[in-house]
C-alpha cells in the first residue's frame, strides 16, 4: 500500500518533516523507495536531468507519462506525483485530459502544476474531478522567460504578500501540498505557519514542512552543476567515472571478461534470472 496524500497532511499535523525527491526511472524509484522516502515527484526537471535540455519547457506530456509509469513500476510504497509539463494545463479541458493520462497511463496518485491564483480555476476543475493536486509557487521554472531567470521570488513586500495570497488561494482550491521554490526562508516559514496543507521547500529554508530535491543534485550525478540550495550526499559522477574508466581499461587490456564471467559449452551453471543471456545458451 502506498503512502497517501492524507498521510502527508498527517505528517505536517504531527510536526514530522517530509523528505521528498525526484525520480524519472524505475531503478531510481526502487532505490528511493528502499531508502524509505515517502513521496516521489516525477518532475519535469526530467528535461534537464535526463533529456539534456536547458530548461523544462520542451518536456511533453508523453515524456511525463512514460517516466511516471516507469517510476510507478519501480516502486511500491512511495506516493507518486506526476508533473504536468509546460502548456498542458492552461485550459481546463487540457488539464483534465492530461491529468487523466498521468493517473491512468502513468499510474500516478497525484499531479503537480505551477502557478498561484491564476491556476486556481484549473486546480478546482481537477479537484472537483477527484484528482489530488500539488501546487508549486515561488520560482516556477516553466515561466522562466517571463521571470527573467532562476531568481529568488518574494523578496519585496509586495512579492511576499502575493506569494502568501497565492498559497492561501491554492489551499482553498483544494491542493494537498504546495512546493515553495526559491523563496526567502523567513517568508516560507510564515506561509508554512498559515497553511494546514504541507509546504515542500526547495531553496526555501528549513521551516517548510518538507524538502524536495532533484535526485541528480543530492547524489552528485551532474559533475558540473551544484545549485546553492542542494547538498550532495554522494559523488556518483566521480564514482561512475572511476568505475567506467576501470571497466574500459579491463576491456582494452583483455582482463574482462574472465573465465568465471564466461559460459563454456559444457557448463551446467545457469545464468542468474536477472542476467541478460543470449538465446542459444
Ligand atoms: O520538476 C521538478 O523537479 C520540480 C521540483 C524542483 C520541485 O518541480
Amino acid at each position: 500500500m502506498r503512502v497517501t496524500t492524507h498521510e502527508l497532511k498527517a505528517m505536517k499535523a504531527r510536526g514530522e518533516p517530509i523528505p521528498m525527491v525526484t525520480a524519472y526511472d524505475a531503478t531510481a524509484a526502487l532505490i528511493v523507495d528502499r531508502a524509505g522516502i515517502p513521496a516521489i515527484l516525477v518532475g519535469d526537471s526530467l528535461g534537464q536531468a535526463v533529456l539534456g535540455y536547458d530548461t523544462t519547457i520542451p518536456v511533453t506530456i508523453d515524456d511525463m507519462v512514460r517516466a511516471t509509469a516507469a517510476v510507478v513500476r519501480g516502486s511500491d510504497k512511495a506516493l507518486i506525483v506526476g508533473d504536468l509539463p509546460f502548456m498542458t494545463y492552461h485550459a481546463n479541458t487540457a488539464a483534465l485530459e492530461n491529468a487523466a493520462r498521468l493517473l491512468q497511463e502513468g499510474g500516478a496518485q497525484a499531479v503537480k502544476l505551477e502557478g498561484g491564483r491564476t491556476v486556481v480555476p484549473t486546480v478546482r476543475a481537477l479537484t472537483d474531478a477527484g484528482v489530488a493536486v500539488m501546487g508549486h509557487i515561488g520560482l516556477t521554472p516553466q515561466a522562466l522567460h517571463q521571470l527573467g531567470g532562476y531568481r529568488v521570488q518574494g523578496r519585496s513586500e509586495a512579492g511576499a504578500a502575493a506569494l502568501t495570497e497565492d498559497a492561501l488561494a491554492l489551499q482553498e482550491a483544494g491542493v494537498f501540498a504546495i512546493v515553495l521554490e526559491l523563496v526567502p526562508a523567513e517568508l516560507a516559514g510564515r506561509i508554512t505557519e498559515r497553511l494546514d496543507v504541507p509546504t515542500i521547500g526547495i531553496g526555501a529554508g528549513p521551516r517548510c514542512d518538507g524538502q524536495i530535491q532533484v535526485i541528480h543534485d543530492v547524489l552528485g550525478m551532474l559533475p558540473d552543476f551544484k545549485p546553492r540550495h542542494a547538498r550532495r550526499y554522494a559523488e556518483l559522477a566521480e564514482t561512475m567515472l572511476d568505475a567506467l574508466g576501470r571497466y574500459a581499461s579491463d576491456v582494452r587490456e583483455k582482463r574482462f571478461p574472465s573465465d568465471a564471467e564466461s559460459f563454456p559449452a559444457n557448463s551446467t551453471k545457469r545464468a542468474s534470472k536477472s542476467q541478460r543471456v543470449s538465446r542459444d545458451e
